[in-house]
């Protein structure tokens, strides 16, 4: 499997505490059964204020760490960028950190708050798209907006967006309503990849066979491998050459 959504590069937001937990998380990844993995930490504005500089320099290290142990997994790295009106600007200026492309497109994987789907995050998209961005969303169905009124996500689709589902909200770790919305994304083919989104060994680990193996039974096992390995795959590609 490939996994493009995680936050395993140490002292850098929420995600792992230090090097012994981000080589165990690795570990973890690899025993479910990952052979690629996208680190992507916060890039949130005012709250997780990462430089594109900060995040290759902290990503390099855990790299060469992970290599020292021979954890056999390739890594690369990205970013799970806030979306916020500056981003406009730091687009303009060569300063986010893209997660890859698609049909001549860079990829960004951009997050919305949990709370609300803010207003004026369509005009923001649409400037994206029109500047050749495709906007990669990261867990639309842990949005309360989006839960309450699932079109939302049919209207990202239709401004060109992709959507990121989480792992374990397919298995129902992030409540019912998550649950009910993936299953509707699944439902309706409106999801492009599932990722991890792991931060932390005890309560969100880099759990993914789980929610494989449900969507492979509960739906087709053609359909499990595009989302858990061929989309992410081909996505991320060019961030492997
Ligand atoms: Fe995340």
């Amino acid at each position: 499997m490939v996994d493009i959504h995680s936050h395993l590069i140490p002292n850098i937001d929420d995600g792992a505490r230090d090097k012994a937990e981000a080589l165990s998380l690795l570990r973890m990844a690899v025993d479910e059964g990952v052979t690629r993995m996208v680190l992507t930490p916060h890039f949130h504005i005012g709250r997780f204020d990462n430089s594109k500089t900060a995040i290759f320099e902290s990503f390099f290290e855990l790299k060469l760490a992970a290599a020292k142990q021979n954890i056999p997994i390739e890594l690369a790295v990205a970013a799970e960028v806030r979306i916020d009106a500056e981003l406009l600007y730091l687009f303009e200026q060569g300063r986010i950190p893209f997660i890859g492309s698609y049909n001549n497109n860079k990829i960004v994987l951009l997050e919305l708050p949990h709370s609300h789907f803010p207003p004026g995050a369509d005009k923001l998209i649409k400037w994206m798209v029109g500047h050749s961005i495709t906007p990669l969303i990261a867990h639309p169905e842990r949005n309360r907006d989006i839960q309450k009124h699932p079109e939302l996500a049919n209207k990202l689709k239709r401004l060109g967006c992709l959507l990121q589902v989480t792992s374990a909200s397919i298995v129902g770790d992030f409540g019912t309503r998550a649950q009910d919305l993936s299953e509707y994304l699944l439902v309706n083919k409106l999801v492009d990849v599932v990722a991890s989104d792991a931060h932390n060994v005890k309560r969100r680990p880099p759990k993914l066979r789980e929610a494989y193996n449900k969507v492979a039974s509960e739906f087709a096992p053609e359909y499990a491998e595009e989302l858990f390995c061929i989309t992410p795959k081909q996505l991320t590609e060019s961030l492997f050459i």
